[in-house]
């Protein structure tokens, strides 16, 4: 071992041996994103123990891969093995964790962002010597697992847990009012709003024509008369609404201080602007401990704070925080702000915001 004057060689071999465990850890997430995207977590958990055979075969895959995966999963401690007849099985309690039955709990379809992340990292190296970002371009599959992995979120909570956080905002959708989702993504919010509230009118907008012709596809899907979607900057909105929501969206924008004013503009004067972000501390030391916090700023440095660069934006960051984002609503004009939380939502507050 490399000892020095004044090195505290416990704490060195502590650090190293965690260091290995990193490694591991981030392997087993590449494994477990594949187990995703392959089907087999979701073939395994109602099967009993079986052999590598008969794994590929429920997930119609080819055995060779899948006995590979199974090692990497069994020595991980995901799967278990029975040596004496060659079975694997993934315990139930693991399968609460890794299967697409879990819902908003699986953790194997959040995984996928590692690999989509690993796509640009020599953009993200450059950016890290010559300044500026990474454009939206570089990132093909992020519609489609960002629509995913917050879809499931919405699926269970945006109707009954998420509106309701806003005071008199189901009563009044209810009645019929006019509402509007900037950074809508695929639109899935949108959607379900529309389903569950028909008297009110939706209208859905992003800069990614992917995302937006994917939100028209589901509403077309689902038969809605009560939803439009456009391809539009969110600094620059046009019509006047009861209702503004914003999932996910703000710190990720080149413009967000610009898109909070006219958030605040286009709101008619009873409106209520809805704002899900981030739970995380504008003050760095207060995030240390955070059960996401590596997550929180990894994302940020290899998508929120990018992509905002790329476009010549404020790179907000991921972890730009409450006590920024009360500052930034203050400012657009916001007067009345709660900051709201859904239970065992630990990713994100709620801001309730009223002029
Ligand atoms: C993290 S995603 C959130 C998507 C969706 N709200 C959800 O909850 O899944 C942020 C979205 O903001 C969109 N976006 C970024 N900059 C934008 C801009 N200037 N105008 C409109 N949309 C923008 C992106 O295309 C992306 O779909």
């Amino acid at each position: 071992m490399t000892t020095g004057p004044g090195l505290d060689a416990v704490r060195q071999e502590r650090f190293a041996g965690r260091m290995v465990q990193v490694l591991n850890d981030a392997c087993i997430g590449y494994l477990c994103s594949l187990g995703h995207r392959t089907g087999l977590f979701d073939a395994m958990a109602p099967l009993p123990p079986s052999t590598s055979t008969r794994i590929a075969k429920a997930a119609d895959l080819d055995e060779r891969y899948v006995r590979e995966w199974l090692g990497g999963l069994t020595v991980a401690g995901v799967v278990e093995y029975r040596p004496e007849d060659g079975t694997y099985r993934l315990p139930p309690e693991h399968a609460a964790s890794l299967t697409r039955a879990a819902g908003p709990e699986n953790m194997a379809s959040l995984l996928q962002d590692l690999a989509l992340l690993g796509t640009v990292e020599d953009e993200v190296l450059d950016a890290f010597r010559r300044g500026g970002g990474v454009s939206y371009s570089s990132y093909p599959r992020f519609q489609e697992l960002q629509a995913e992995e917050t879809g499931r979120v919405y699926d269970v909570a945006l109707v009954d847990a998420i509106v309701p956080l806003a005071d008199g905002l189901t009563e009044r959708l209810r009645a019929g009012i006019d509402a509007l989702d900037i950074g809508t993504g695929q639109g899935h919010a949108v959607n379900l709003l529309a389903q569950a509230f028909p008297a009110s009118t939706f209208r859905g907008v992003d800069i990614s024509e992917k995302g937006i012709a994917a939100a028209r596809d589901e509403a077309e899907r689902l038969g809605l008369d009560n939803v439009r979607f456009d391809v539009a900057d969110t600094a620059e909105l046009t019509g006047s609404y009861d209702l503004i929501t914003a999932f996910d969206v703000i710190h990720d924008l080149a413009r967000p201080a610009r898109t909070l004013e006219a958030v605040a503009a286009a709101l008619r004067d009873d409106g209520v602007f809805l704002m899900g972000d981030i739970s995380a501390s504008s003050n760095l030391e207060e995030n240390i401990g955070h059960p996401l916090g590596p997550a929180l700023y990894t994302f940020s440095v290899f998508y929120c704070m990018t992509v905002s660069l790329g476009e010549g934006g404020a790179g907000l960051g991921t972890v730009w925080g409450r006590q920024r984002a009360l500052q930034m609503l203050g400012d657009a004009g916001f007067g009345d702000i709660s900051v709201e939380q859904v239970e065992g939502d630990i990713l994100n507050v709620y801001y309730v915001a009223r002029k």
